[in-house]
């Protein structure tokens, strides 16, 4: 198999580093194009969210994918991304930042990175777009969002390098890459996740999903990276959309 061979393409102002990846996808781009922003004026999060997007603040970008994966096994490609995030975050910025199902990176319990994997239909076969954006700056959250988020400069009391952040993610992300497409490389991606996941195994959570909220315990993924979480009745549970809110421990 040979490595991802990175391909850098930088934007002062974008829409949204994911849109740029879909339409540069679509013309034919070769896994490994990457799109890199200052600026986003309408950069995009999961669930139909916006994700503020203020010049030179955070990281903003994406990478074009074209996986030799089974389709089913796709969805462990965002938890790829997070693991190279919370890589990346070590070595560049020495910052160990827990990971919350799917894919956010946080530190105390507050998000400072939002990965949104989409998939796209090309002529030379679907491609994975995984976007990124990571809180470097502290005055890159806006006052809405500043109780649930956090950046890696308030996190380290730091300035953080960008340029040495993306190196470091570009690296991670092709030996994680690398990795879930070797055998083994689905049971490896799940268990180095819930090895880097507070939220794996044992935590009280409540889940939203669109229609329904329901509270568990988290028992683990399922080998297509769904959360299992166990009800108080004993039911368990597949989650593979929705958002995850931790509850107070109990020793369950
Ligand atoms: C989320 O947590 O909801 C996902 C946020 C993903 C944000 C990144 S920023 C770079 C890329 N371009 C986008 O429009 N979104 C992703």
């Amino acid at each position: 198999m040979t490595l991802l061979q990175p391909t850098i393409l930088r934007f002062a102002s974008i829409d949204s580093t994911n849109l740029e990846a879909v339409r540069q996808a679509r013309a034919g781009a070769q896994e490994g194009l990457c799109i890199v922003a200052r600026e986003q004026t309408a950069g995009r999060g999961r669930l139909d969210r916006s994700w503020q997007s203020p010049p030179d603040a955070g990281l903003y970008f994406s990478i074009v994918l074209r996986p030799t994966l089974e389709m089913n096994a796709w969805p462990l490609i965002t938890l790829m991304a997070a693991l190279a995030v919370s890589d990346a975050l070590l070595k560049a910025c020495s910052l160990r930042a827990d990971i919350k199902w799917p894919n956010d990176l946080c530190v105390n319990e507050r998000k400072l990175c939002g990965i949104l994997a989409e998939t796209v239909e090309t002529e030379t076969g679907s491609a994975a777009i995984v976007g990124i954006g990571i809180n470097l700056k502290a005055n890159s959250l806006l006052a809405t969002v500043s109780d649930l988020a956090t950046s890696v400069e308030s996190a380290t009391a730091a300035k953080p390098d960008s340029a040495r952040v993306l190196e470091e993610l570009l690296k991670a992300i092709g030996e994680r890459y690398d990795l879930l497409q070797s055998p083994q490389g689905r049971e490896h991606t799940i268990r180095e996740w819930c090895a880097n996941s507070s939220y794996a195994i044992g935590r009280r959570v409540r889940i939203a999903l669109e229609n329904d909220t329901f509270e568990g315990t988290t028992r683990g993924l399922e080998s297509d990276g769904a959360l299992r979480v166990e009800t108080a009745g004993g039911k368990m549970r597949l989650v593979r959309a929705g958002d995850v809110t931790a509850l107070r421990a109990t020793t369950t």
